[in-house]
Parts: C-alpha cells; structure tokens; sequence
C-alpha cells in the first residue's frame, strides 16, 4: 500500500511538472484528487485495511493527500502570476508616447468669417440675433417701406415659396438679412444694438454671386443716433476686420428702408487706395462693401418704435464678400468656396 502511495506520489509530481497552462492543471486535479480521482480510490482501499495498517498508512495517504493539494496550490500561483505577466506583456503600453492626433477637421472659410464678424461687434456691444432666413413679404419689404408691386422690389431677386399666403404674404427665401430690423423692434425696445448674420438668397449666379450667400445685418437704435456713429462703428469693423491703414467710405446711395442711405467702400488693399484708376482689382482706390443709412421714420413706426425719439443706423453687407475683400485671400471667383474641393477647403 505505501508502495502504491509513493508510486502515486511520482506519478502526480511528473505529471504536475509538464503542466503549462490551467486547463492541464484543472485535468490533472480531477485525475488526482477528484470524486474518482486515483488518490481517493487509494483513500478508499486504506479504509478497507486492518485497524493497525490502516493508522500508519492513513497517516500516510493524508500526507501524501496535503502534499499534493500544496504542490496543486503551489503551481496554481506560478501559473496565475506567468499568465498576468504574459497578459501584461501582451497589453503593455507606454503612456508617456505622445498620442496619434486623429484627423482634424475645421470650419469653413465662411463660417470662420461669420464667427469672427460676430465677435467684432460683440466687443462694441452688438448682441447676436438670428432672424428667419425663410421669411413672411412682410418682414422683408413690406414692413422696410417696400410695398407690394414697388419697382424697388425689383433689385432683390427674390425665391418665392409655393405655399399659401398668410397676412404678411407670401414666403420668400430671404434675398437679405434686413427683415431682422422689424422682427426685432417687435420683440425689443431700444435701446437695441444687434447683429444678425444668415443665409440669404437671390437669382443669380456669376463668378461674383451665387444663389446662396450670407449677409450681416447691424442695426442700432438709441436716442440722438446719428450718421457720424455710423461711420465710427463702420471704421472700427474695417479696423479690426481688414487692419490697419484700410478707411472706409460713405457713398450716396438709395434704397427705401434708410434715408439717407450709403453704400459702404473700403480702400482697396491692394493699391492702398491710389484713386488713379492704376490699380486692376479696384480702379479706383475702393472696393464696394455694401449697403447702410440712417434707419427710415417709416421703418421705426413699422416696428412700433417713435421716430420723434428714436433713430439708428442700420447696414448689411454680404459676409463671402467680405471675406474676399481682405488681403491676401485672392479668391478670384467666389463660387469656390462652395464647390467642396478639398484643395481649396483645407487651405484655410
Ligand atoms: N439690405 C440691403 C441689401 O441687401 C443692405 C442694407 C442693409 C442697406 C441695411 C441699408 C441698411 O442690399
């Protein structure tokens, strides 16, 4: 019996020695010390010895039975630790590396302008509004002293939507951001300081217009608003948008919603400004911004703002425009921006 015993004990310590990962580990357990296992068939045939024997051998087995349940034990470690090596190995990482930046998208040239124009005129307390950018007839020329069939209609070549009319008549696509002035002084009394920058929309399409573009709209309205405020805050935008040395300018102008109204010019950066005619973008020494004037009675009234209190300034100009107008940008047809060509995009 004992010599069985030992032979066991061989047995158990030569398998355990080429076990190399848990599941050989698990069957060499069952083998050995499972329900069946050979050492409790062994422990089964002590229990059949005769008393004497069956003390020392019982001694014995138990023995040789903690022996292997330490040698089980002592391998279950080595295998754990080797295994959580292996799986550091296996998982290492080196978190000082810097990191693979992922590709990086960006704004579009446009909307870079559009968040740059609106924070030009925060600094000087414009407030960031948003008018619809598809709008009632009213708030886009009715309400701005255009009534319907007026010929000045005409200069905004204007989407008509296909839906039934309402009081304030028909939908447009708006063909500029001026029906903010209205809708605001509806909504806010004066004094009111806002910018409104939107999509805008007209029929027309060459290398200097596309059907869709972008427009801002500054209107301020305080009491003793005059044409001199105007030209500050206008030189402050041309400042601070172009850079030093540009200078804008007032040219007489008309539209129905301001009187009187500008056209707005900006030296031209290229020339400097040299009135000559020399330069070839500008000839002439300026480059046409856009549109401005001191805010029309009529326009005030519509809001339900007092003339006889109040007046302001309002402008808009076309943000692509804009854009375009600063130096070293030297886009030379302005349908590019929206052509989604990468090489263009990614370049700014
Ligand atoms: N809405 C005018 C246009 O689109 C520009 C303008 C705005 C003129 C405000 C005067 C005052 O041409």
């Amino acid at each position: 019996m004992k010599h069985k015993l030992d032979q066991l004990q061989k047995e158990f310590e030569s398998v355990l020695s080429r076990v190399t990962d848990r599941a050989a580990l698990e069957a060499l357990k069952n083998a050995f010390l499972g329900r069946k296992g050979k050492l409790k068939l062994l422990l089964k045939e002590v229990a059949s010895l005769a008393d004497e024997e069956r003390k020392t051998i019982g001694a014995i087995a138990n023995e040789v039975k903690e022996a292997f349940e330490v040698a089980y034990g002592k391998k279950e470690r080595e295998l754990g630790t080797r295994e959580s090596g292996e799986q550091r190995e296996r998982e290492w990482m080196d978190i000082t590396e810097p990191g693979r930046a992922p590709r990086e998208g960006h704004l579009h040239l446009t909307s870079q302008a559009m968040e740059e124009i609106t924070a030009i005129f925060s600094r000087i307390g414009f407030e960031s509004v948003r008018a619809p950018e598809i709008d009632w007839d009213y708030y886009v020329f009715e309400s701005l002293n255009m009534p319907a069939d007026h010929p000045a209609r005409d200069d905004w070549e204007t989407f008509f939507v296909d839906l039934p009319e309402s009081k304030k008549g028909k939908m447009v696509l708006t063909p500029h951001t001026s029906n903010s002035q209205v809708r605001l002084m509806e909504q806010v009394k004066p004094p009111i300081r806002m910018i409104n920058i939107n999509r805008t929309y007209r029929r027309q399409m060459d290398i200097t217009h596309i059907p869709m573009f972008h427009q801002f709209e500054g209107l301020l309205i305080d009491k003793g608003v005059a044409v001199t405020h105007l030209k500050g805050v206008l030189d402050y935008f041309a400042l601070a948008f172009f850079g030093g040395g540009r200078k804008t300018r007032l040219r007489p102008h008309h539209f129905r919603f301001t009187e009187p109204s500008f056209e707005v010019d900006i030296s031209c950066g290229v020339c400097g400004g040299n009135e000559s005619g020399a330069c070839r973008l500008c000839k002439g020494g300026w480059l046409e911004l856009g549109g401005a004037g001191m805010v029309h009675p009529r326009v005030l009234e519509a809001g339900g703002v007092d003339p006889s209190v109040y007046s302001g300034f309002a402008f808009g100009w076309g943000v692509e425009r804009t854009l375009m107008m600063r130096e070293g940008i030297k886009i030379d047809d302005i349908r590019i921006l929206y052509k989604n060509d990468l090489r263009f995009v990614t370049q700014f």
